[in-house]
């Protein structure tokens, strides 16, 4: 990646967001479990597809059911509903286990019949670090930063996700890909909740959520990118 010519942006929170009324925050949250949702049932597609000795009429109910659950996220999106994250208690995580553990499920679930390379690189200190994070949460943001940049990707592509440490001793999280990247004139609307960019079924609550989620675990969140050269996504967290 040309790094000299990258176009940078810092994604930092904008702090007027903490003053959303309760329901505001209820509603959000409901059109991010039915955005997230998404990943699963596409995983459920995937295995769906590659089963030869179901039964016909078995297969037919879950594909109806699937693409009923699909239906109902979707209304949820539509009428544009927000809620606040669903407050989930933070835990202690090995960082570095979760981290291959979601890329394992990306790869061998999610992307099962396709050639997506996704490479974990750790260069933590002791090769494990525990992080106080909310789990599932967490996750969910990385799943949505590696769909971006899986989404971006062409012949030959590939996403890198290196773990390691900075002098302060926080978490640095990146996720690097050599897709088709984003456009300079595009970069300052990214981040913003609803903003999509050449995708058919964007619902642009990707990136949003993701900075959301950072920022409210004392992070930062930061996005470069170049159109034609990839896109990195560095991510600090204290570790707490
Ligand atoms: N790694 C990436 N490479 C190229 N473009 C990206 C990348 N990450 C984000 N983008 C751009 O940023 C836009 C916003 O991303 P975001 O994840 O918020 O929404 P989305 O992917 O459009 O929809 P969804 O809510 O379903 O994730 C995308 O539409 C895409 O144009
Ligand atoms: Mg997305």
């Amino acid at each position: 990646m040309g790094l000299c010519s990258i176009e940078e942006m810092n994604l930092e929170e904008d702090k007027t967001q903490l003053s959303i009324t309760r329901i505001d925050d209820l509603l959000e949250g409901l059109s991010q479990v039915a955005h997230d949702i998404k990943s699963p049932l596409a995983a459920l597609e995937t295995v769906l597809s590659n089963t030869n000795n179901m039964d016909e009429e078995k297969r037919l109910l879950i594909k109806n059911s699937i693409l009923r659950i699909k239906s109902i996220s979707q209304d949820v999106l539509q009428k544009n509903k927000r809620i606040v994250e669903l407050k989930e208690e933070k835990s202690r995580c090995l960082i570095n286990q979760l981290v291959l553990e979601l890329v394992h499920e990306k790869l061998h679930e999610l992307y099962a019949n396709k050639s997506i390379v996704i490479n974990v690189n750790n260069y933590l200190p002791e090769g494990e670090l525990e992080v106080s994070l909310q789990r599932s949460r967490f996750k969910r943001t990385l799943s949505n930063l590696l769909n971006n940049a899986v989404e971006s990707l062409g012949e030959g592509g590939y996403v890198e996700v290196d773990l390691s440490m900075n002098k302060k001793s926080d978490l640095v999280l990146v996720v690097t890909d050599n897709g088709k990247g984003i456009p300079a004139h595009v970069l300052p609307s990214l981040g913003k909740k609803g903003f999509t960019y050449g995708k058919k079924e964007g619902n642009g609550l990707g990136l949003y959520a993701a900075k959301k989620c950072i920022s409210e675990h004392n992070g930062l969140f930061k996005l470069s990118s170049k159109a034609g050269n990839g896109t990195k996504i560095v991510m600090t967290l204290p570790v707490e």
